[in-house]
């Protein structure tokens, strides 16, 4: 079991209307442990689990330690309030947090084309920020929905000038070309993608068709865990035990269970990583994942229960 270290609000302030960065310092005296670039921070609130990734454009957190840790936290309105919580917090406060952890690694030495969407340029920035310390080469394509909903932008313009890209869907003269970008990947330069699941499964299925090797695609989903408006409450009932759980909007498979006290397996919480798949015996799955193929999800076998939900009033599960 790793323990949980206290981390204490230092500075806080918008980014956009909706975008709150946080700067955390050690809240207990021990300095914070070091991270590396794709790393991400996961906090412990009342609300549930939540991870955010590490924000760092000076490439200066060393593996071994830290002073501070920045986060930018988007806040999301049907979800399950963790993100209330996070734009709530005030200099002074503190909070429970386990040690940096990396799900979301560059491969070293490799030149890498950096696409975010979103707030998912939070590790990518980290990343934008250790390949031009480390003098390799990179293209970094950033897009957003406007440029007041763009958070960061001065930081990024004043960080890395011209070698990052920015795009806003509502200027079409900006757009985010995938096909091009893809097509002009070297053949040992590896693509990271963070963002919404849209941009994801758009990178994925263009570096398919490119015959781009799949371990050269690295990828980590941005998306409330358990919210979309419009979601209703379903049920889910355990195979092993018959015992039946009631999950409500706004709150995941995951959270509703483990409360219950039944012991799950899982990691990212965020539907990219796999580790929560779990079998339906019965019922219809809403996947929300990254994980499964069109085919998988199509298929209705498994599902990754900490971010997808039911299109049936129940689901049988195998746990
Ligand atoms: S915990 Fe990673 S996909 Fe569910």
């Amino acid at each position: 079991m790793v323990e949980p270290v206290t981390l204490k609000v230092a500075s806080a302030r918008m980014l956009t209307d909706a975008v709150r960065e946080l700067v955390f310092e050690a809240g207990g005296g021990a300095a914070l442990a070091g991270f590396t670039p794709g790393a991400h921070v996961r906090f412990l609130l009342a609300e549930g689990e939540r991870c955010y990734s590490l924000v760092d454009f000076d490439a200066g957190a060393a593996p071994d330690g830290a002073a501070q840790y920045r986060f930018a936290v988007q806040l999301e309105k049907d979800g399950g309030g963790g993100s209330r919580f996070m734009h709530g917090l005030m200099p002074g406060d503190q909070v429970q947090a386990l040690a940096p952890h990396n799900d979301f690694p560059l491969a070293p030495g490799k030149p890498a084309l950096l696409i975010a969407g979103g707030i998912g340029v939070t590790p990518v920035i980290s990343m934008a920020a250790a390949l031009r310390q480390a003098g390799t080469p990179f293209r970094f394509h950033y897009a957003a929905r406007t440029e007041a909903a763009m958070a960061y932008r001065s930081e990024i313009e004043a960080a890395f000038g011209e070698l990052a890209s920015l795009h806003f869907d509502d200027q079409p003269d900006t757009a985010l070309d995938l096909g091009r970008l893809l097509a002009e990947a070297a053949a040992d330069e590896h693509i990271y993608v963070c963002g919404p699941k849209g941009l994801i499964e758009a990178v994925k299925s263009r570096a398919e068709a490119d015959g781009i090797a799949a371990d050269r695609v690295h990828f980590e989903l941005f998306t409330s865990a358990a919210g979309q408006s419009g979601d209703t409450a379903f049920e889910v009932e355990l195979k092993s035990s018959g015992q039946v759980f009631t999950v409500p909007p706004g709150r995941s498979i995951i959270d509703v269970l483990e409360e219950g006290g039944v012991d799950l397996v899982h990691d990212c919480r965020r539907g990219d990583c796999g580790i929560c798949q779990t079998d339906i015996i019965e019922g219809i799955a809403d996947h929300r994942d990254v994980v499964l193929s069109e085919s998988e999800k199509a298929e209705g076998k498994v599902m990754q229960i900490c971010v997808s939900r039911a299109k049936s009033a129940r689901l049988v599960l195998d746990l």
